[in-house]
């Protein structure tokens, strides 16, 4: 398998703050990889600087073997990477349609596509078709967030990042949420970066994972790696049996 993110001696600060020191980690084509580890650990940074949204202070990031120093944010999407962050960020004055609309962006001047794609969504994601002329805002929970998946999916991302999706919803919705993310994975081979709170429903769906701690890596390897590794199970205080979906 070929890499498709590779970060490497990433550091990262906000003022002088650090909150990445010399992350090493990497994404394979094709992969389901699970960001663990405790508030404050790196996670939602780690995101922000492969989208573009933070600059490193020092380290590399290769987006499919190009280095990603040199290139703005606005233009990653483009390329290939889709970010679903924290709080999903959808547009509440928007119907459902518009913010799918909105997410074909990098591929707006192909119409049709926007259109195939738009109307591929709808049939991953009934309940939106359902629910396509009704105001974001005032969609549920768990529809907001499929709606912010869908929209990151529009532009047809060769990796999509996902921030903690899970926050919030019900236990029923995160099974159906990460039924979604298993089966865009395992039917059209989607390659997904994770970050998530319940280790061992995360773990139960990835290929592969990291926990990090003080913005460097702690421990890594295979899911079943890291279910059975003693320091997991201590951070989550064995609750990795008891989580739902
Ligand atoms: N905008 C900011 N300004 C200053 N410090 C920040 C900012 N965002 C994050 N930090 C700090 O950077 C560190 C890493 O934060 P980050 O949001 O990446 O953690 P996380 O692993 O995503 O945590 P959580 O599980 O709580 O979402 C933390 O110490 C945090 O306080
Ligand atoms: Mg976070």
């Amino acid at each position: 398998m070929s890499t498709l993110l590779e970060l490497s001696g990433l550091t990262a600060a906000y003022g002088g703050v650090r909150a990445l020191d010399g992350l090493d980690l990497h994404v394979d084509e094709g992969e389901f990889v699970v960001l663990l580890g405790p508030n404050g650990a790196g996670k939602t940074t780690t995101m922000k600087t492969v989208s573009g949204l933070l600059k490193p202070v020092s380290g590399r990031i290769l987006f499919a073997g190009q280095d990603l120093a040199k290139v703005p944010g606005w233009r990653r999407p483009g390329l290939g990477l889709g970010h679903v962050p924290e709080g999903r960020q959808i547009f509440p004055d928007h119907t459902v349609l518009e913010n799918l609309a909105l997410g074909g962006f990098p591929t707006r001047r192909r119409r049709a596509e926007t259109e195939r794609r738009r109307d591929e969504m709808l049939e991953i994601f009934p309940r939106l078709a359902e629910r396509r002329s009704q105001l974001a805002g005032t969609l549920s929970g768990g529809e907001a967030q499929m709606l912010a998946v869908a929209r990151a999916l529009m532009a047809a991302p060769r990796l999509l990042m996902l921030d903690e999706p899970s926050l919030g919803l019900a236990p029923l919705k995160v099974a159906e949420l990460f039924g979604y993310l298993k089966r865009l994975h395992d039917e059209r081979g989607l390659t997904i970066l994770l970050v998530e709170q319940q280790a061992g429903t995360a773990l139960r769906l990835a290929d592969r994972g990291y926990v990090l701690e003080r913005g460097r890596v702690a421990v890594e390897g295979t899911a079943a790696e890291l279910r059975d590794d003693p320091r997991v199970q201590a951070a989550y205080l064995g609750r990795l049996h008891q989580e739902t979906a």
